[in-house]
């Protein structure tokens, strides 16, 4: 028995013995890059002396029992202690193995430096460091000839990347150096003289300049990225040659001209992006790529007509073209076969009709056609496609009666026919819209009762059916839409009372039902809107007195102006605008008549004091109230930090490359870590094993569906629900795919039963909050830096809201919300929006401070103006010297009111240049736009956007040129 084993035993060692020299020298290297790591990996079980090298997990050998391949990509390796200390990879002991063809630790948390040792690895075939988190420059790699696969991207290197030494690597085949953030190099050259090269991508890695024509040698292409860089210039010609290409992704730089001709010689491709960039000329070399799947030329200056070809494109699932300057009709037969399910093609000339088989298949999601000359009537054939989610076709001169069944789509979150000649009925189907958020019904000529089954749908937050011909009454069962936030129904003909219902809608912001026949009084229960911003119903019949409730509203406009009210004005409610009201009296308001004297107005006092006590009491109450909310609140909060450590049933949803384990983070969700309070959650601040530092907002979920604090979202509440999950997971998936320059990037949300964790980019300098308030005296930033954060937040603040309009709008609070990461040191409870600027590392809040808890696109405009007042005049929101209950807005408002220069003149800090001041007068003046009262009057912010960039210096001196070099430069200067 034990002589067997003996022999058996002896058997094994035969071929070790044979070469044992470079044996146990390889067991000895491979020990040694095990030792990196300590002890405890689980991977690393099986590298021990009493196995052979070739039983080591992850490695491979060949027949003569040499190791070749190490793969131990995905393992979530990392090489430092628990101390946090580094232990650099061991090249020298790996690159020892002489036969090594095969490297590969991708796809983990490694860090610390890539040593030169590497060049010694002369054998290798397969390199594979990409996405960790290595730092600085990546070595000379000249003497890895043979190399055919090199992967780097977001590994973590920076600086200059050794480009000439990939002239030698004739065999490379594979190139993927994106997502690093190398110092700014133009195109190398080297690359060009790579013929193997099937796939090169690139994105996102400071290339400038253009892209050379000797592209054109890379024959064997089959995926060019090129994305978010500064390449300039035109598309080379020589690209037309790349017959092989599938993908070609070039959006996101600064690319001019037109689609070099032979560009339809390009056939196999399916995916073309060249969105955000300035292209001109029109598509007709796209005619005849009928493999595209994908086309993405949206944010360009592309006019002429849409091929008609396209309506024959077989494979064609996505078309994405607006914001061009494309004329002519849609091709009748676009999208009608199999998967097509997203059309863009809105902010074009477009005419004609709108295709009506693009949902034949039953695939489409996204039909947005809006801002163009479409006529005629909306096609019958979408009443039946229960896939749709947006549907938006504003601004057109659309035409006829709208299919019955498309108020009722179940999926649809988003039905926007505003500014149209739609006319027939609103109908009761609506009660079958489950999912919509927001309605938009707005100038047309829809007539007709408002159907009371609208409460059915549920979901909505937004209702705007203003200047149509509805008649009839206002449905009481409008009280029933809890989520509701705004409601325009003025400028119709509506009649009756205004519904004592509406005071259920609790999230009501914005009510406006000016403009119709509604008569009797104003029912006292619109006293408990508590969110209401605005209240305008003027030009009605109403009549009575003013309910004393609306006096405790924090109304920023208030219209009752053209009615039959009478009695007194309630003092709190001075600043509304009343006229037309014969019977109304105010000793304070000069147009209206004073209050008759004597015996009445004692009473009148008498109620006044008795008015006061009430409040008294309400107050009291409400505070209780409150403490109350505060408790539960705190204990929730104690009780979800305990499950946050206790509960091990998390998902991770995680939408980019992530090098991190879910633990990790949910270990570090402890008090010390925090670094802010939000409306609906905390965020902290979380430093991985690997030295990254991420920013994590945790949020509780309610076990009710409708808690009472604090849930602004509709997907926040009721999470409990499944289907609510996925759909958010969706949502931050649509939110994490967001590329912008000026917004700070989500990577994942992690969630279990009762608590969201959604994680996102750390901004390390903080927010633009302590740039300018608590670093001040250190280093003053000048005027250029000033007008470069205000236009780089503007960008991504307009991006936002364009970008936006393909999100939920339900779900664009969320964003807002979650886009922060550091929060003000004062009580600015209510939606936030951070902006991350293109100078990394810069973050802005923005916050409307004292009017709402809602956000909307106009509110997020308002508290961008307060940080514009904020950047010129250096002074915080709320100071002071303002007066009590003032902030920044009305003091500047007040002290611009006679619009006199050396006034406004003087609010300017002290530390911007002389000779910039003028053009922060002007950015002031823009300020004030933002701040007006009146939702409706501030600008878009594509409008400011505009605006701020005619004031930009470099637009003024240089002509065209494109973003300001030297005042990034200065901008990195002082951060
Ligand atoms: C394995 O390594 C030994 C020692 O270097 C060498 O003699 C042998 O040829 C190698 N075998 C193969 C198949 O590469
Ligand atoms: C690279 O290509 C260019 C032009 O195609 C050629 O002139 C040059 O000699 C090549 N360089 C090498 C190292 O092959
Ligand atoms: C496109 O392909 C056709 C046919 O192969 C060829 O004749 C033509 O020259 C090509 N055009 C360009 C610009 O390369």
């Amino acid at each position: 028995m034990f002589r067997r084993l003996f022999i058996v035993r002896l058997l094994f060692l035969i071929p070790l013995a044979s070469s044992r020299s470079n044996h146990s020298q390889e067991v000895e290297n491979l020990l040694k890059l095990k030792s990196a790591f300590g002890e405890n990996d689980e991977v690393f079980a099986t590298w021990t002396h009493r196995n052979s090298v070739c039983e080591f997990a992850g490695i491979l050998c060949n027949s003569g029992g040499n190791v070749t391949d190490i793969n131990l990509g995905s393992q979530s390796l990392i090489n430092c202690d628990g101390g946090g200390r580094i232990t650099d990879l061991p090249f020298d002991s790996i690159c020892d193995l002489k036969f090594l063809e095969k490297l590969l630790l991708g796809n983990n948390s490694l860090s610390g430096r890539i040593s030169k040792n590497l060049r010694k690895c002369n054998h290798l075939r397969y390199l594979d460091l990409g996405i960790n988190n290595f730092s600085g420059e990546f070595p000379a790699i000249d003497s890895l000839q043979l190399l055919e696969f090199l992967s780097l991207n977001a590994s973590g290197i920076s600086g200059l990347f050794p480009w000439s030494s990939l002239k030698h690597l004739k065999r490379l085949s594979f190139l993927s150096v994106g997502d690093n953030r190398f110092d700014p190099n133009p195109f190398a050259r080297e690359i060009l003289n790579l013929t193997a090269l099937k796939w090169v991508y690139l994105s996102n890695s400071s290339i400038t300049g253009k892209i050379p024509e000797g592209i054109k040698n890379l024959v064997h292409l089959r995926n060019l990225e090129l994305s978010d860089n500064q390449i300039s210039g035109g598309i080379p010609k020589g690209i037309v040659q790349l017959r092989n290409l599938r993908q070609l992704e070039i959006y996101n730089n600064y690319l001019t001209g037109k689609l070099p001709f032979g560009f339809r010689n390009l056939t196999n491709l399916w995916n073309f992006d060249a969105s955000n960039n300035s292209l001109e000329g029109d598509l007709s070399e796209l005619r005849f790529l009928k493999n595209l799947v994908s086309l993405g030329l949206f944010k360009n200056r592309l006019t002429g007509e849409i091929p008609k070809e396209f309506g024959d494109f077989k494979s064609l699932a996505a078309l994405s073209l607006y914001r061009n300057q494309l004329t002519g009709k849609l091709p009748k037969r676009l999208g009608s076969w199999t998967g097509f399910r997203y059309i863009d093609v809105s902010e074009n000339l477009l005419e004609g009709q709108i295709p009506p088989d693009m949902c034949k298949k039953g695939a489409m999601t996204h039909l947005l056609m809006l801002q163009n000359r479409f006529i005629g009537q909306f096609p019958e054939s979408y009443a039946k496609c229960k896939t749709l989610i947006r549907l938006r076709v504003s601004n057109n001169f659309l035409s006829g009666v709208i299919p019955s069944w498309i108020w009722g789509l179940p999926n649809l979150q988003f039905l926007d026919l505003a500014s149209n000649h739609f006319e027939g009925n609103f109908t009761d189907d609506i009660g079958n819209a489950k999912s919509l958020g927001s309605l938009d019904l707005s100038n047309n000529r829809f007539s007709g009762s408002l159907p009371f089954q609208i409460s059915g749908a549920n979901s909505l937050v937004s209702v705007n059916l203003r200047m149509n011909k509805f008649y009839g009454i206002v449905p009481d069962s409008f009280g029933k839409l809890k989520e509701l936030s705004s409601l325009y129904l003025d400028q119709n003909n509506l009649s009756g009372a205004i519904p004592k219902s509406l005071g259920l809608c609790t999230s009501l912001v914005d009510l406006n039902l000016a403009g119709n026949s509604l008569s009797e009084e104003i029912p006292e229960s619109l006293g408990s809107l508590q969110l209401l911003n605005s209240l305008n119903l003027s030009g009605n019949k109403l009549s009575g007195m003013i309910p004393a409730g609306l006096s405790a509203l924090k109304l920023s406009l208030l219209d009752l102006s053209n009615n039959q009210l009478t009695g007194s004005v309630p003092e709190s409610l001075e600043s509304g605008n009343f006229e037309g009201n014969s019977g109304l009296c105010s000793s304070k308001i000069a147009y209206l008549h004073p209050c008759p004297r004597g015996k009445p107005q004692s009473q009148g006092k008498r109620k006044h004091l008795s008015k006061l006590n009430i409040c008294f009491i309400v107050a009291a109450v409400l505070a209780l109230f409150f403490l109350f909310i505060y408790v539960i609140f705190k204990i929730r909060r104690d009780r979800s930090n305990q499950t946050a450590h206790g509960k091990n049933n998390w998902q991770v949803s995680s939408f980019r490359l992530l090098n991190f384990n879910e633990m990790e983070i949910i270990d570090e969700i402890k008090s010390e870590n925090l670094i802010g309070r939000g409306g609906q959650g905390n965020v902290y601040k979380v430093t991985l094993r690997s030295g990254e530092t991420l920013a994590v907002k945790h949020i509780w979920c309610q076990e009710s569906s409708h808690g009472s604090f604090r849930s602004s979202t509709a997907m926040l509440s009721d999470s409990n629900n499944k289907n609510n999950n996925r759909e958010f997971e969706a949502e931050v998936a649509t939110l994490s795919n967001i590329k912008h320059i000026n917004v700070v990037k989500l990577f994942c949300s992690i969630t279990c039963e009762d608590s969201k964790l959604l994680v996102y980019e750390y901004m390390p300098n903080g927010s633009l909050w302590e740039q300018l308030h608590e670093r001040r005296g250190e280093q003053e930033i000048g005027w250029r830096v000033r007008q470069a954060l205000a236009l780089g937040a503007a960008k991504g603040l307009e991006y936002l809201h364009h970008g936006l309009i393909r999100l939920n709008e339900n779900y664009r609070i969320l964003l807002l919300e979650e886009l922060l990461v550091t929060l003000p040191p004062v009580n600015l409870s209510s939606g936030f929006l951070l902006i991350k600027l293109q100078i990394p590392f810069i973050s802005l809040l923005f916050t409307e401070y004292a009017y709402t808890t809602k956000v909307n696109e106009k509110s997020d405009v308002y508290s961008f103006g307060v940080v514009l007042m904020e950047l010129v005049t250096g002074k915080k929101p709320v100071e002071t010297e303002f007066g009590e209950n003032s902030d920044i807005v009305m003091w500047i408002w007040s002290m611009s009111k006679e619009m006199k220069r050396e006034m406004m003149m003087e609010l300017i800090n002290p530390s911007i240049e002389d000779e910039y001041k003028e053009d922060a007068l002007k950015v002031l003046t823009i300020a004030l736009l933002c701040t007006d009262k009146s939702p409706q009057a501030r600008p878009f912010m594509k409008s400011v956007v505009s605006m701020l960039e005619k004031i930009e210096p470099s637009y003024k001196n240089n002509g065209e040129a494109s973003y300001d070099e030297s005042a990034s430069d200065e901008i990195t200067k002082v951060v």
